[in-house]
């Protein structure tokens, strides 16, 4: 992923507490949201309801405060942390007299910033063009509408939000049929793979866990690394070979985050396929975040959604640099490794990941040669067939193969006349 241009838009934060005690961790999140859309926070104005107000969300006297402060600062727009009804929205622009955006529009702009496949991009118009349906009703005449776009007013919802909703439906359908389409090609991709019995790691965890500094760590691989939130979006696949040869194909996942948009999680259960169809999850988490085990339960959360909360975890305690502690593994009830520390970005406890990958992967895939005498045509032509013959190299006696074997599937081979199966 690269880094777009910041746009600069100045912008008052709001964030209440509702019925409990205010948060700082939850606000410095918010705060980092904005950066990482490009805004630059100038002022953050709190307080706390019991409930929201049905007008303005905030109460009236709270809503003149920002109308004040916005004007004072010269601020371009609002950000609210919490997701507002299309008339709380409405409400608040027409007495502030600027761009307001809701927790989901903001985590949707930055989506529409960041996507750079062409399916990620078509996901997120998606999901920006549902969550502008509900607004479309207002009108756009309360507010002068900027050119250029800026948060919120990226992507597709610049040209859109002059439609009507029938012109908007009418894309909405496009997009569904294209995005279907290409979700028939990436089955395709993914059964061509299926022939190849190579087990799949995906990354999960909150954003910000240091999924990609982990990824190339493990992969040498030069992915998008940036202190900002969803950094990545569209996942990255590479190929690995573990300690001990064991062959595993890793994924880098988008990150998840408190609140994340409904329509978000809807629209990316086609990118998050590669989390859902993992033979192992690496859940990693910042283990110098003092709200950790929130975000676990978070991540657990969207898992559920996309039908992946099932599947095997290793727990991956990243950034034990900050806290001083020692890499280590820890083993479950029937002693298969769970949890491992480690530090990403400073290569601490790696041998001992890939020694637990490996271990929760017994079944996995190793790179052996195979010595074939010459009557084994029929063989030979089997393992071209599966698609697991790496190398081959001339040999008069026979064939010799470089080869990515299941256990099951070597120790046939070994039983074999005449066949040879060493570790390479
Ligand atoms: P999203 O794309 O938002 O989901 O983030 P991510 O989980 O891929 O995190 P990323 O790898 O981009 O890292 C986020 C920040 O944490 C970056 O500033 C990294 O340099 C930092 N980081 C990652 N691993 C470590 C670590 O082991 N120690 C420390 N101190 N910082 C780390």
């Amino acid at each position: 992923m690269f880094d777009r241009p910041r746009t600069g838009e100045r912008a008052v934060l709001v964030r209440l507490a509702l019925g409990a005690p205010a948060d700082p961790e939850d606000l410095q999140e918010f705060t980092q949201l904005a950066l990482s859309a490009g805004a630059i926070p100038v002022a953050t104005l709190g307080g706390s309801r019991d409930r929201p107000d049905p007008r303005y969300f905030v109460g009236s006297g709270k809503a003149e405060e920002i109308r004040l402060e916005a004007l004072a600062l010269e601020a371009d727009l609002i950000l609210v942390d919490h997701p507002l009804s299309p008339s709380q929205e409405r409400n608040l622009e027409k007495l502030i007299g600027k761009r307001v955006l809701d927790r989901n529009g903001l985590i949707l702009d930055i989506f529409a910033q960041r996507a750079a496949s062409h399916e990620g991009k078509l996901e997120v118009e998606l999901a920006q063009l549902k969550h502008i349906a509900s607004r479309l009703v207002r009108g756009w005449t309360h507010l002068e509408r900027q050119r250029g776009g800026g948060i919120g007013n990226r992507g597709p919802g610049e040209t859109q939000l002059e439609t009507d909703r029938r012109l908007l439906g009418q894309r909405v359908r496009v997009l569904t049929a294209r995005l279907k389409k290409i979700q028939v090609q990436r089955e395709t991709g993914r059964s061509a793979r299926v022939a190849i019995p190579i087990p799949s790691l995906a990354l999960v965890g909150y954003t910000n866990a240091g999924k990609s500094t982990l990824f190339r760590a493990l992969t040498g691989e030069q992915a998008y690394v940036a202190d900002q939130l969803f950094a990545t979006l569209d996942p990255t696949v590479r190929r690995l070979a573990l300690r001990g040869g064991t062959q595993v194909v890793v994924a880098d996942t988008v990150g998840f985050i408190r609140e994340l948009p409904h329509e978000l999680v809807a629209a990316f259960k086609s990118t998050l396929t590669e989390a859902r169809e993992a033979t192992l999850l690496l859940h990693v988490v910042d283990a110098s975040d003092p709200r950790r085990d929130e975000h676990i339960d978070e991540v657990n959360r969207v898992l559920e959604e996309i039908g992946a909360g099932d599947l095997p975890q290793i727990r991956v305690y990243n950034k034990i640099d900050r806290l001083e502690l020692e890499p280590r593994t820890a083993l479950d009830e029937q002693g298969a490794p769970e949890a491992v520390w480690v530090s990403a970005a400073m290569g601490l406890g790696l041998e001992g990941l890939q020694q637990a990958i490996a271990e929760r992967l017994s079944c996995a895939v190793s790179r052996v040669r195979v010595l074939l005498p010459l009557t084994a045509g029929a063989a030979r032509a089997r393992l071209y067939a599966a698609k697991v013959v790496v190398a081959e190299s001339p040999s008069e006696e026979g064939f010799d193969l470089t080869v990515d074997l299941p256990p099951d599937e070597r120790a046939a081979l070994e039983r074999q006349d005449g066949v040879r199966v060493e570790a390479v």
